[in-house]
């Protein structure tokens, strides 16, 4: 898997890519690269955005500043790129990540993901040159180097060699190992703590019981009801 990454922070992601199952993906055969438009910026004294048009706070990430960058970058019309490649835009309005998302991401050989700042993206950038758009969650973050980092993280362990056993990656919540139900619960030693004691089904050492019994608090927890949405 190679990841570009279009950010105008690069230095955000040092600390990203020496974390170990990060740098053991890196390691197998994935990659990881920054991109950063202000070092393509066709304008003057490194500009990348405007005030937005019809006013109001803030600024805008400007089209042809992405425009110039992905062309430097990949050496053709972004508009075409995105033909030939996932160009994921961050962004708090996008495509909810979730467990799916990730598997259908870690099945692409290479994609390019790009950060906004400020106010977020002229328009025209997420129409016409993104093919898709992605948030990771329904909050607004300062930038889109930690929506990336955790979009990279969620996909990059998914891949062979990037955790010290590949069970983990297999049963985990919302996977399909577990019909996208959260996981079960967790326990180890010691077998009680004040007492607190470890359900005797994960002491028993009968392993069909104690798959049954994650099973079914794993499908509990599924069936607890979604938070609400603002205002309901
Ligand atoms: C301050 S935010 C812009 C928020 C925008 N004005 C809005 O209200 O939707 C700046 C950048 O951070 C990133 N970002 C913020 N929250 C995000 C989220 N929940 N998911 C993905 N990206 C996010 C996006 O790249 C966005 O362009």
């Amino acid at each position: 898997m190679k990841i570009d990454v279009f950010t105008l922070f690069p230095e955000w992601f040092g600390w990203f890519s020496s974390q170990r199952h990060v740098a053991n993906a890196l390691a197998c055969g994935s990659a990881l690269e920054y991109v950063n438009p202000r070092e393509h910026t066709p304008l003057g004294a490194g500009q990348v955005d405007d005030t937005p048009f019809g006013g109001g706070a803030g600024m805008v990430l400007r089209v042809d500043v992405l425009d110039s960058a992905l062309r430097a970058h990949y050496g053709v019309d972004p508009v075409e790129l995105r033909e030939r490649r996932r160009v994921i835009a961050l962004a708090p309005s996008g495509r909810p990540l979730d467990d799916a998302l990730v598997d259908e991401l870690a099945a692409e050989a290479e994609m390019t993901l790009l950060c906004g700042r400020y106010e977020g993206f002229d328009e025209r950038i997420l129409e016409h040159f993104a093919s898709d758009v992605v948030s990771i969650g329904r909050y607004v973050l300062s930038g889109g180097e930690l929506a990336a980092m955790v979009l990279c993280d969620a996909v990059l362990r998914k891949l062979p060699g990037a955790l010290g056993d590949e069970r983990s990656a297999h049963e985990e919540s919302f996977s399909a190992a577990l019909d996208g139900d959260p996981e079960y619960p967790h326990y180890t030693r010691p077998a009680e703590y004040r007492g607190w004691r470890v359900p005797d089904v994960l002491l028993s050492g009968h392993h069909q019981r104690i798959a049954a019994w994650r099973r079914e608090r794993s499908r509990e927890r599924g069936a607890a009801a979604e938070p609400p949405r603002r205002g309901a």
